[in-house]
């Protein structure tokens, strides 16, 4: 393999990223997020392309001469010795994961293997090429993960900080939880120079239409049911994916080793009150854009009705976590983070992403796309 580095192209001055699931949601936003702030760093994706990875999501990227992308499995280490230790990198940024609670319920293995067994084998890799062999580099191995970790919060309860004790309720937060132990472990025991990060619940481009709020915007779209879980009032914080990626950055910049910061929007709300605003807002971009219109005939505003009229009540999801909230004060105090956008501004630039984007989203829903739902509930 011939590396970036000995082609040349690489900057001296800069970082050298392992980006894996970089083809996913916020692995893409992160990417992207990035190669737009620090241009001079390079930038190495790995991703298996599960159902969830997508190489459009990465458009404009795979031309930048600071830019690789590996089609890949985390678990394969000897793969992810050979990239680290022959393109020189020097970060690992671990999206790749399994995130959707749904599937994890219906099907936990693959949660296990990639969250979990996955994340060990990253760790092994990293251990081996920036410890074992002596490189003495400066390193970094940021793990992503989630507030699900700390499980559900009552009404009242104060929100979730790093302290919190964990307590995962589903297959996919309680896989989070295990990867998250084996990061920390492999710090206090083999000094692996390690930071995680735990946010809240992400919203913005390129997610894909199976999480609740691109759900619902394309469904409105397609004058399809909008599936409200049990009784639509579970509350999670929204973040919109760039003040994800700045928080990350942040991290990787002043974070110190072997700390846990906690990501989030302060922003929490139930979901049938997004839904609500989702269909608001839907409505008002259709009723002010006549190509918009002939885009979506099918769409409630265009038969006269408002999108809420789609919104069907359905079964609860098993071990549904009521509420999360998530307290950043650390990340505030020790890094300067604060999210940029507010969930008003970002909501909008969301909806105008989909609408806009109808291609990316037309060609996940031909490919394998099918919703929890309609797998499991068609009947
Ligand atoms: P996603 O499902 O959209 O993307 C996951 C990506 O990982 C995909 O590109 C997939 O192809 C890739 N992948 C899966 N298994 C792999 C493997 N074995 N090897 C290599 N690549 C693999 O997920 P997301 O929403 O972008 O989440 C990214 C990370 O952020 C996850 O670790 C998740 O737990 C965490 N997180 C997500 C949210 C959220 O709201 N989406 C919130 C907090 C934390
Ligand atoms: P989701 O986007 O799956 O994220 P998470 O489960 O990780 O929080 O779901 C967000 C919330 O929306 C969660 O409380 C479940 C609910 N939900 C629905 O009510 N209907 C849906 O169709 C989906 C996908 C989610």
């Amino acid at each position: 393999m011939v590396s970036l580095r000995e082609k040349g192209l690489a900057s001296s001055l800069g970082r050298s990223l392992l980006v894996t699931g970089g083809a996913g949601f916020i692995g893409a936003n992160f990417v992207h997020y990035w190669l737009g702030h620090h241009p001079q760093d390079r930038v190495v994706v790995l991703d298996a392309l599960t159902y969830a990875g997508n190489m459009a999501s990465l458009g404009g990227c795979l031309e930048q001469d600071n830019f690789r992308f590996v089609h890949g499995d985390i678990g394969d280490q000897d793969l992810v010795e050979t990239l680290l230790a022959e393109e020189g990198l020097d970060t690992v940024v671990n999206f790749a994961a399994e995130s959707h609670v749904d599937r994890s319920i219906h099907g936990p293995d693959p949660f296990v293997t990639t969250n979990v067994v996955g994340t060990h084998s990253l760790l092994k890799a990293a251990k081996k090429v920036w410890l074992d062999g002596g490189s003495g580099r400066p390193h970094r191995f940021h793990h992503v993960s989630t507030d699900e970790v700390y499980g559900s919060l009552a009404p009242e309860e104060p929100s979730f900080t790093e302290t919190s004790p964990y307590a995962p309720n589903s297959p996919y937060s309680a896989s989070k939880a295990a990867s998250d132990h084996l990061v920390r472990a492999y710090h206090h025991t083999y000094g692996l120079e390690v930071s995680t990060s735990n946010c809240s619940n992400n919203y913005g481009p390129y997610q894909f239409p199976e999480k609740l709020i691109p759900l619902i915007i394309l469904n409105i779209l397609e004058a399809k049911q909008l599936p409200i879980y049990g009784d639509g009032l579970n509350i999670r914080d929204w973040l919109y994916v760039e003040d994800h990626c700045r928080g990350i950055d942040l991290v990787l910049r002043k974070g110190r080793a072997g700390e846990v910061y906690n990501i989030g929007g302060n922003n929490e709300w139930p979901n049938i009150e997004i839904v609500r605003l989702v269909c608001a807002l839907v409505d008002e971009r259709l009723g002010a854009s006549e190509p918009l219109r002939q885009r979506f005939p099918r769409s409630p505003f265009c038969l006269g009705r408002t999108a809420e009229s789609l919104i069907t009540f359905v079964k609860d999801r098993p071990g549904h976590d009521r509420r999360y909230a998530i307290n950043a004060g650390k990340s505030r105090n020790e890094l300067g983070y604060a999210p940029l956008e507010s969930f008003e501004t970002g909501i909008r630039k969301t909806i105008d992403w989909y609408l806009a984007s109808e291609a990316w989203w037309r060609a996940v829903m031909n490919g394998s796309y099918r919703t929890w739902l309609e797998m499991h509930y068609a009947s």
